[in-house]
């Protein structure tokens, strides 16, 4: 039975104070909602006082990159080896990434590998933009960069993957459960394919894109969609705690 996992990736939003005071809202409600596992990304200079403020809480921590050198001379990096002091997950190849600063699939690899040496668990994200959606290429996509990222890997222990359609995210324009479902269950196949069937059934798959406190119940009904990477609505402490809640009720009931 796979525990579902809500992260919020905060992206390049809150100051110092503003990512407290964000935590300081949604600590106490967060902290006991059960079956779930909470995870805060915020970005990398509010680390360590998320950190400080969730101590003895059940809420975890995530960061949302690193760079895939351990140490050394790259000015403005931070590595798996900082990161592994600090958190517990590590938010990998988002689209974001791949678009805006040429995150190959060969770097994606390299980061996941840094992750998982250093003992932090990679949320690996992949998904197809919105024309290759139109040409039906979903999976041959989605297939390409899950084989891409994991290339090497023999052991994905820790890992948890987020299909996050590219069209989907900050968009307000989700995908339907239906289609999330599907998609993340042929991740699972391969997956399976490449590791084994346990390995598979044991890894977490979450869906990620313009998912709200409207319609997360949709994705969370979906029996392949083990939770959720919600951006936009994380940064909202109602829609944050509505959407762990729904998904802890949901999943329990199954
Ligand atoms: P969104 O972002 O929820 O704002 O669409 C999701 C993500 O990028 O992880």
């Amino acid at each position: 039975m796979r525990v579902p996992l809500i992260a919020g990736n905060w992206k390049m939003n809150t100051t110092l104070s503003e990512a407290t005071e964000l935590v300081s809202r949604i600590l106490r409600e967060l902290d006991e909602i059960g079956n779930v596992d909470k995870v805060l990304c915020p970005p990398f200079i509010s680390l360590a006082a998320v950190r400080e403020l969730i101590k003895g809480s059940s809420i975890k921590l995530g960061a949302q990159n690193l760079y895939f050198e351990e140490t050394g001379a790259y000015t403005g990096e931070i590595s798996s080896l900082m990161l592994a002091d600090l958190c517990e997950f590590v938010i990998i190849g988002h689209s974001e990434r791949r678009q805006y600063f040429n995150e190959t699939g060969g770097i994606v690899n390299k980061k996941v590998v840094a992750a998982l040496k250093s003992g932090l668990k990679p949320i690996l994200c992949v998904g197809e933009k919105l024309e290759e959606n139109e040409a039906g290429r979903t999976h041959e996509v989605v297939t390409e960069q899950l084989k891409s990222s994991l290339a090497s890997i023999n052991n994905i222990n820790g890992l948890t993957i987020a299909y996050e359609p590219v069209w989907a995210i900050g968009t307000g324009r989700a995908a339907t459960g239906e289609q999330a479902n599907q998609t993340i269950s042929l991740i699972r196949r391969n997956v399976s394919e490449l590791y084994g069937e346990e390995t598979a059934q044991d890894l977490r798959i979450l869906y990620g894109g313009s998912v709200t406190a409207d319609n997360a119940t949709e994705f969370m009904q979906q029996p392949e969609i083990d939770g959720a990477l919600v951006g936009g609505a994380s940064l909202k402490a109602d829609q944050f705690l509505s959407i762990v809640r729904q998904t802890s009720e949901i999943k329990q009931a199954r």
